[in-house]
């Protein structure tokens, strides 16, 4: 029998997959400061399936971030197959298939959400992957592709059917892209009739909005995202700890996350690369328009220490 994802995944506190955000570094972060699951962004089952040196590379991790899931995304079940086959020695420990991304190039061919549509070629793809991995499978979804289409509600018995032993649910369609609110009772619909754990995500910020969707019927766990962006203390207030970070905090946690970055090989690239991070970290201090034109310039690590430093300063003296 295919064993179940780790409840660290399913019955705690995820970080959720944002491609061009939560490589190794940040993902380090959030572990650190709570998050108990995590999964890597997704990357192309066709690229794993064939070892393609970038996506390789992108899938790097440090063992302290095991257990680690894979997300795969794609349309061709033999794909999933053949890269279900190679993840287990690469020291994952479970594969979760993306159905919900909402870019237009990714739905162009037949991947992410434009497999709400496609229900059979999704179960080929669960059904093929389980078989060919001893590893958990699970399945990110949305609610449906529009509100005026969404998913029946028996979408988890038959995904389970298919092999899956747990799911995420976006509260979210499609056509809502990242916008709008979270759609709770059409999430309730789906994950009260899930046989299988469900890790419920969209929009939390606060412990109520993470209390919010674990009181709904079948979910067991919560997966925070765009919350977590320059915010990796969210784990910590989701536990019950402090919200914000302490004096020295916010440098000891961005100049970490820096040198992570730095050394995951990313060369001059890497600080540029760090401007997207620390525009999130520097929301919400005195003088934020300033602190962000500053951050979309910094060059070398010296100028990011400089500027958390300027922006601690304006907080805590
Ligand atoms: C920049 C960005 C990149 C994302 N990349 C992925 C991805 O690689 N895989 C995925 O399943 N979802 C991806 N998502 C969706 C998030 O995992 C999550 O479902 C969504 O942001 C809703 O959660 P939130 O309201 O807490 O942000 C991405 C979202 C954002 C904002």
């Amino acid at each position: 029998m295919t064993p179940a994802p780790p409840p660290c995944f399913t019955h705690g506190l995820a970080l959720a997959p944002m491609a061009g955000y939560t490589g190794s570094p940040f993902r380090i972060i959030c572990r650190e400061l709570g998050a108990t699951g995590l999964v890597t962004e997704m990357v192309t089952a066709a690229g794993v399936s064939r070892r393609s040196v970038k996506t390789m590379r992108s899938i790097r991790f440090d063992p302290m971030e095991r257990p680690l899931g894979i997300q795969l995304f794609g349309a061709r079940p033999g794909d999933f197959a053949r890269s279900a086959e190679l993840v287990a020695d690469l020291g994952f420990s479970f594969i979760d298939i993306n159905a919900g991304c909402p870019v237009k190039k990714v739905l162009k061919s037949g991947s992410g959400s434009a497999l709400l549509r496609d229900l059979p070629r999704l179960a080929a793809i669960v059904r093929e992957t389980s078989a060919a991995s001893p590893l958990p499978v699970t399945v990110k979804i949305r609610l449906g592709f529009t509100p005026e289409e969404p998913l029946s509600e028996g979408v988890c018995e038959m995904l389970c059917d298919a092999g899956a032993t747990a799911l995420t649910i976006h509260g979210r369609y499609r056509s809502d892209m990242f916008g709008g609110s979270v759609d709770l009772a059409g999430l309730e619909r789906l994950s009260g009739r899930s046989p299988v754990p469900v890790v419920a995500n969209g929009d939390v910020r606060t412990p109520e909005d993470g209390r919010r969707l674990m009181s709904l019927k079948g979910v067991t766990g919560v997966m925070v995202g765009r919350g977590a962006l320059g915010n990796p203390w969210i784990f910590r207030r989701l536990s019950g700890g402090a919200a914000s970070p302490a004096p020295g905090e916010l440098r000891s946690v961005v100049m970490k996350h820096l040198d992570l970055t730095l050394a995951d090989g990313a060369g001059s690239g890497a600080v540029h690369s760090f401007r997207g991070h620390l525009i999130h970290y520097l929301k919400g201090f005195p003088g934020a328009a300033g602190l962000r034109d500053a951050a979309v310039r910094v060059n070398s690590r010296e100028d990011v220490a400089e500027l958390v430093e300027t922006a601690e300063r304006r907080v805590f003296g």
